[in-house]
């Protein structure tokens, strides 16, 4: 079968697919999954997910190989995050194998919605775990919900690979120092829908967060980690127990030491130092790699490479980190997991 899409202006939207993976925890264990073209959640109005947020969600990416083959990059490293953030939610973790086959199985049925190869565009896909059931006290849900949805994807910033600029808005932070900003929940992210509309509203593509103890250094972008070259070679981002420890990020620390020969810094990233770095960008499985242009903090707004050219170290890692995706380049051990079509 063949699919109508305009691959190459995807953006980044929902698409209602054929098939969708979900299964069921109840007493005390996961049921079998199952795939569905229910693309409707039934659930009680009570569910803990729908009053307190106990819910969890991952993102990640198949992608089309020149071959027509697909991959999925790092899903292992999702299914331990969502863990993690199972843990802090006090939600039943998901074991991987239920994890990697639901992702598997979701791309499978949905294969012709996997974009090609030279499009840039890839099959997102959205694992999300509920706390569902009767309970109205603020207590941890009984039955839970694991599903799996896919849809295709482009530029999830508009630019592309072409510098936008963001806003620091010390009034809002995204997170609490002791908080959930390092887990994957949705409660970080309804908490920065003001801040992102107040930013979006003056043009800029995406809040960057300070240090919610602080405000002096910088966290993270809403939705994708921060990073910055210095001058002298460093390929720093910052480290801090309120951001979300970003797939992406680990992956390029790791490339741009041993394909580029960068050095690799996880530290305090002092708003009052941008001046240290020559280039910065964005990472993050939907924004990949999106160089930041600009940035505006209060009156004053700090260029690093260009606002409308990427730099050529963060195009270096881009084409390194994309090249590894599509399969163009050969990967670090396990990166790569191929999705077997029949
Ligand atoms: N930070 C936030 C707030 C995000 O929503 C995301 C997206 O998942 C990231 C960082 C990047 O994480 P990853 O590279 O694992 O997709
Ligand atoms: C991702 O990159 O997968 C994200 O979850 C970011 C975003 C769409 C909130």
């Amino acid at each position: 079968m063949t699919v109508k899409i305009d691959w190459e202006n995807l953006g980044f939207s929902y698409m209602k697919l054929p098939y969708r993976y979900l299964a069921y925890y109840k007493n005390g264990k996961w049921e079998q999954g199952v795939l569905t073209e229910d693309a409707t959640l039934h659930v009680s109005e009570s569910s803990p997910a729908l009053h307190y947020g106990q819910q969890a969600f991952e993102g990640l990416k198949a992608y089309r190989t020149k071959k027509g083959t697909i991959q999925l990059f790092r899903p292992d490293e999702n299914a331990k995050r969502l863990q993690r953030t199972a843990d802090r939610l006090l939600m039943p973790q998901v074991p991987t194998e239920l994890f990697m086959d639901a992702c598997k199985e979701v791309v499978k049925a949905n294969q012709d919605y996997v974009p090609p190869y030279g499009t840039g565009a890839t099959l997102y896909l959205r694992p999300l775990l509920i706390g569902i059931g009767d309970i109205i006290g603020v207590k941890p849900a009984e039955e839970y919900i694991f599903t799996v949805f896919a849809m295709p994807v482009g530029n999830y910033f508009k630019g592309g690979l072409q510098p936008t600029n963001f806003l620091i808005q010390d009034e809002f932070d995204r997170a609490a120092p002791n908080g959930t900003g390092a887990a994957k929940v949705g409660g970080n992210y309804a908490a920065s829908l003001l801040p992102g509309k107040t930013a979006k509203s003056k043009g800029f593509s995406d809040v960057i967060y300070l240090d919610p103890a602080t405000h002096t250094k910088i966290e993270e972008v809403g939705s994708a980690n921060f990073f910055g070259i210095t001058a002298n070679g460093q390929f720093m981002t910052p480290k801090s127990p309120s951001i979300l420890p970003s797939i992406t990020k680990y992956s390029l620390l790791y490339l741009a030491e041993h394909r580029l020969g960068l050095t690799p810094v996880e530290g305090d990233v002092f708003v009052a130092d941008l001046d240290q770095f020559v280039e910065a960008g964005a990472c993050g499985t939907a924004a990949v790699i999106s160089p930041i242009g600009g940035v505006q903090h209060g009156e004053a707004f700090h260029v690093f490479y260009s606002e409308t050219e990427v730099g050529p170290v963060t195009k270096r890692l881009y084409d390194e980190l994309t090249g590894i995706q599509f399969g163009d380049i050969e990967a670090p051990e396990g990166w790569i997991v191929p999705v077997e079509l029949d």
